[in-house]
């Protein structure tokens, strides 16, 4: 039975999809079989989906780690799917706006991120969710978020102090933080993950994160499932 983290949000364009990549290939990087279930099946119709992206990395750069792709109709369907003995870790990729179906998701993952970009509007609706997750059940020590397309670090403390001074509980708020980059969007472009980004400041910068949310998955979750030695090669990428 694989680790499984989901990736939330109430509104698009978050970077659910960029740091589910991430992730995924960080750990692929590391060893580890990762299956991306892809549960945005609107975005993926138009050839704008993570499934999409992978496909396409393979073919551009079959050299770099590669992630196994679940393509279902429904969250069930998908749910279903992600039980392979073989298989590591599953990231659950939810559409732009989180639905009955994303909650359930979120329910049943051991971890849940919500990327989080500076707007009060954002915030507000983030706060939402997270006291929606909370209502049914969800573990605050399961939830992360990370703030998300930055435009500085003073700005991504206030909306990490504003967060914090929410007060729900033990949730995860990250210190670090991505900030909005041109040379991660060409990277994405070229089907490369914010942690391969071939300038070194920023791919620093994305690694940095992405290991932080990584830790921050690690210490919320048993490592039963997961061989210890292959997450002390993060950041290999
Ligand atoms: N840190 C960043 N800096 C600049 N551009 C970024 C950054 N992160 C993502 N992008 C750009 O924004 C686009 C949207 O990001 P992404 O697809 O990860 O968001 P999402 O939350 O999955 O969106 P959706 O809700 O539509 O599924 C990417 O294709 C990329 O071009
Ligand atoms: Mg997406």
């Amino acid at each position: 039975m694989p680790q499984t983290i989901a990736f939330v949000s109430q509104t698009g364009n978050v970077m659910k999809t960029t740091i589910a990549a991430a992730m995924g290939i960080t750990l692929a990087a590391a060893g580890l079989k990762v299956l991306a279930v892809d549960f945005d099946s609107e975005h993926r119709e138009r050839g704008a989906s993570i499934a999409t992206w992978l496909d396409e990395r393979r073919v551009k750069h079959p050299g770099r780690p590669q992630l196994e792709i679940l393509t279902p109709r429904t969250a069930q369907e998908g749910l279903d799917g992600i039980n392979r003995p073989e298989i590591d870790i599953a990231l659950l990729d939810c559409p732009s706006r989180a639905t009955k179906a994303s909650f359930v998701l979120a329910a049943d993952a051991h971890f849940t991120i919500l990327p989080l970009p500076p707007g009060t509007k954002d915030a507000t609706l983030t706060l939402s969710t997270i006291d929606q997750m909370l209502e049914e059940g969800i573990r605050p020590e399961r939830l992360a978020v990370i703030l998300t397309r930055t435009g500085s670090d003073a700005e991504a403390r206030d909306y990490i102090n504003w967060l914090r001074s929410a007060n729900r509980g033990p949730i995860n708020i990250l210190t670090e933080h991505i900030p909005e980059q041109i040379a991660y969007r060409i990277a994405l472009g070229r089907h490369l993950a914010i942690t391969e980004t071939p300038q070194v400041g920023v791919r620093v910068h994305a690694r940095r994160a992405i290991d932080a949310l990584i830790d921050a998955f690690d210490n919320a979750t048993t490592r039963t499932d997961i061989p210890p030695a292959a997450l002390d090669l993060r950041g290999a990428a």
